[in-house]
């Protein structure tokens, strides 16, 4: 006789799997300081793409593109774009948060040898999206599915993402040629890496540390917290 799977676990990976998929997961990084200038081969960026493709997306309308970007003249301008960028975010805050903020490393837009802008047209399904009606936004949320898909994939490759979104819309688009309706979403640094950081940079440099997952689960209601919720999910996490 067959052996029963327990309850919901008939169509679990098998758990090396299951843990290479969490291990994708926490080992991810935001990369801006550790590309290498290796070339990625077309067939791994091919593979990378193809996962950003298969993301969820409403009513299946895909919204995606997705601009490779080598050429050095076109990063340089972008990187232009962030300086300038940076110059006004930089004024949001006052000292000695905004001395801190100006010595982190934020985009390696000319260090990674490719860069990827992820951009979501809205009319790519006409006006009416099935699933689209009561939260316009929610082409650009496909998009950005899209965007961890890749993160993700690329991290299973070896290979670092860093998200810059130091930019004006418009600069990028201008940029890039984007038109009008389109929505410039992730503008991505890709590459081979020296090393991923176990902890997030922005941690590291002491900006902000990861929030306690007990903080952010309520049950039934916006704020509600049993005791025994937060102890089930203090302890939370590690392999499967
Ligand atoms: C929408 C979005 C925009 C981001 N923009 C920037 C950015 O402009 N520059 C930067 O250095 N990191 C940027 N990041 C990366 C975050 O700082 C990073 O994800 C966060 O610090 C957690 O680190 P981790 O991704 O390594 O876990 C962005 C991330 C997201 C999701």
């Amino acid at each position: 006789m067959n052996a029963v799977p327990k309850t919901g676990e008939a169509h679990a990976l098998p758990t090396e799997e299951r843990r290479g998929v969490y291990r994708a997961i926490h080992e991810r990084r935001d990369v801006r300081s550790q590309f290498l200038p290796d070339q990625i081969p077309d067939q791994i960026l091919a593979r990378l793409l193809d996962a950003a493709h298969h993301a969820p997306s409403v009513g299946f309308m895909q919204p995606w593109n997705f601009i490779v970007i080598r050429d050095r003249g076109v990063r340089g301008a972008v990187r232009d774009a962030f300086l300038q960028e940076r110059v006004r975010a930089a004024a949001l805050y006052d000292e000695p948060r905004r001395s801190q903020f100006l010595a982190l490393k934020l985009e390696g837009i000319l260090d990674a040898p490719l860069n990827l802008c992820v951009a979501c047209d809205p009319t790519r399904d006409g006006p009416h999206v099935l699933g689209r009606s009561a939260v316009p936004e929610t082409d650009v949320y496909s998009t950005c599915c899209a965007v961890q898909n890749f993160w993700l994939a690329a991290r299973a490759e070896g290979i670092g993402v860093g998200w810059v979104s130091i930019l004006q819309s418009v600069e990028l688009k201008r940029i890039l040629e984007i038109p009008a309706p389109v929505i410039a979403v992730a503008y991505l640094c890709v590459g081979y890496v020296s090393d991923f950081s176990d902890t997030p940079d922005l941690e590291r440099a002491g900006w902000r540390t990861r929030v306690s997952l007990a903080d952010l689960v309520f049950e039934d209601r916006w704020g509600r917290q049993e005791a025994r919720v937060r102890t089930a999910f203090a302890g939370m996490g590690g392999a499967p």
